[in-house]
């Protein structure tokens, strides 16, 4: 279970989360929207714990971490609960596709070479990616590289996901290999917090779904209960630009 409560956070003096409460239980997966500038990706940043905040509180599991005293300890415990996979993929172009997912686990996690390899091995056949496992990133599409980096997260088996607009950069080809993957991800019964601002991929693939606007959460619940029936202008106006 991953929650975030209370969260304020304030950029120049001017306030970008205001009272943020966000939930995903273990299994769930939870969309988060809202337009351009609202706030989604300082939510991720902040769960990531990339951003600091002005006031509010992190729940992994069973352990709450105020977010505005997090020693060292508690910053690594918590990292390595998480998984995230963001737009633009991030690989290291200078390592092989096998490379970038075993880097981690062997310098940050001091895996062995093999276990590492191994472990690496069954994540990228997860995604589909085990047969271009000595190629380097130049030599992907953007669908291939995106699924290298959820493969890089998998392979820590990590309590919860947050993947920021993970189809975002991808074309239509692309995006539906990532999507088949994203898919598999809510078979496997994977706790994940998602942003993007593909409407059908959060009807395809979240339990639930939140609405950021103006720096609150104005509308929450089951997706398709949301999504069909808004209640509030502000959403109405949103699901209307986005389709
Ligand atoms: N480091 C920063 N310093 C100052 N302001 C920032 C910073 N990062 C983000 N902001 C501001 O905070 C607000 C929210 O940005 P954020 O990137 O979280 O929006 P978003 O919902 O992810 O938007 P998009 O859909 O375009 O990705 C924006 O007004 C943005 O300009
Ligand atoms: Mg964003």
């Amino acid at each position: 279970m991953f929650e975030l409560k209370n969260i304020k956070k304030l950029y120049n003096n001017h306030l970008i989360l205001d009272d943020v409460n966000i939930k995903v239980e273990t299994g769930e997966i939870v969309g988060l929207i809202g337009k351009s500038g609202a706030g989604k990706t300082t939510v991720i940043r902040i769960a990531t714990m990339l951003e600091t905040v002005d006031s509010g509180e992190l729940i992994i599991d069973k352990d709450s971490y105020d977010l505005t005293r997090l020693s060292e300890k508690e910053i690594r415990n918590i990292r390595l609960k998480e998984g995230f996979v963001f737009q633009n993929f991030n690989l290291f172009k200078n390592k092989t596709v096998l490379e970038n997912v075993t880097e981690g686990l062997i310098y940050a996690r001091n895996y062995t070479k093999d276990d590492a390899e191994k472990l690496a091995i069954e994540a990228l056949e997860k995604v589909g990616m085990a047969h271009k496992r000595d190629e380097y990133p130049r030599n992907l599409s953007g669908g291939e590289s995106q699924r290298v980096g959820i493969a890089r997260s998998l392979v820590y088996n990590p309590s919860v996901f947050f993947l920021d607009e993970p189809t975002s950069a991808l074309d239509v080809e692309n995006k539906q290999e990532v999507i088949n993957v994203l898919k598999s991800m809510k078979d496997n019964k994977r706790t994940v917090l998602l942003v993007t601002h593909e409407i059908n991929l959060i009807k395809t693939i979240a339990d639930k779904v939140c609405f950021l606007n103006n720096g609150k959460i104005i509308e929450e619940g089951k997706t398709n209960e949301v999504i069909e029936r808004p209640k509030t202008d502000e959403l109405k106006h949103f699901l209307n630009s986005t389709i």
